[in-house]
């Protein structure tokens, strides 16, 4: 990616549900956070598990939908216990995803009420693992789209196929101003190394060629252990809760620490995290 200056806005997306969003969405939050950077996280699935991922430290009046519908700024973010600020859901409904869709210009409001803060060095939004107006609003409010991809081999054609269908879909929106993001995948919750090659390998073959290098595999991959679960049960982020190796594979603080330098380049040279953890 080029180095930016701004806010840089990532919304985690994935048209399929429990591959990991919110557990990467949180995780990358709170790393950012420690690294030094501004977060913001943003809840956008109906199902509030980002909103209670991470204890509060004082909590906002109101949330996604007065963000969304009013472009409140002011009474609609939170704020953790880890350093990063949170806008909750508050639609357990779904009202929004018709507000969106019955909005003229509903799925780009988002984008433009984020345009409005400039108080964040990075932006995060979760969604929901489905298709729908208000994920298509969180995906066009992106610069950069991440997408955790499940190490079995369908889910690796699903995802060329689903995803790119959503590219394509949302593709003419770049004419009313919302040009789609580059999307990253990132092979999510391996168990074996040899065989994260392998499917990296035809996870590259299937979308990168078709997609004309708008998806991006990843090189770091996400292992599948109990860190993840454990750290979001104690409400820390995973590299706080794993900070060195426990068994042969790259401790989770590593991993995010990989995953977040390469999304972000620009700030691997900050200096070293102030979360305690130092190697
Ligand atoms: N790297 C990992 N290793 C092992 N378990 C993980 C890992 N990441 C997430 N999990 C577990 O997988 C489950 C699903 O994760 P998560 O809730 O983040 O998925 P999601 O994509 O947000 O789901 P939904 O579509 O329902 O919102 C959770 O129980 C979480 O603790
Ligand atoms: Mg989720």
């Amino acid at each position: 990616m080029e180095e930016r200056t701004g806010t840089l806005i990532l919304t985690v997306t994935s048209t399929k549900g429990g591959v990991g969003k919110t557990t990467l969405a949180a995780n990358l939050g709170g790393l950012l956070a420690d690294l030094g950077q501004r977060v913001l996280l943003i809840d956008a699935d109906i199902q509030p598990t980002l909103s209670s991922y991470y204890a509060l430290e004082r909590q906002a009046s109101r949330g996604l939908t007065a963000l969304m519908t009013e472009g409140d700024l002011e009474s609609s973010i939170s704020r953790t216990m880890v350093g990063c600020d949170l806008v909750v859901s508050d639609d357990p409904e779904g009202r929004l995803q018709n507000w969106v869709l019955h909005t003229p210009d509903g799925r780009v409001r988002l984008k433009h009420t984020l345009a409005r803060l400039n108080r964040y060095d990075v932006i995060i939004i979760d969604t929901q693992g489905a298709v729908g107006p208000l994920q298509d609003a969180a995906v066009l409010a992106a610069d950069v789209l991440l997408s955790p991809i499940p190490p079995e081999i369908l889910s690796a054609r699903e995802f060329a196929r689903g995803t790119l269908g959503m590219l394509e879909r949302l593709r003419p929106m770049q004419f009313l101003g919302a040009p789609v993001g580059a999307l990253y995948g990132v092979i999510y919750r391996m168990d074996r190394a040899a065989e994260a090659i392998r499917i990296a390998a035809e996870l590259r073959k299937e979308s990168f060629a078709q997609s004309r290098g708008l998806i991006r595999i990843l090189d770091t991959v996400v292992q599948n252990t109990v860190a993840y679960r454990e750290a979001a049960t104690n409400r820390t982020p995973v590299h706080r809760w794993e900070s060195r190796r426990r068994g042969p594979s790259q401790s989770a603080r590593d991993t995010m620490l990989a995953l977040a330098r390469e999304l972000l380049p620009h700030i691997s040279n900050e200096p070293a995290a102030r979360d305690g953890g130092a190697e």
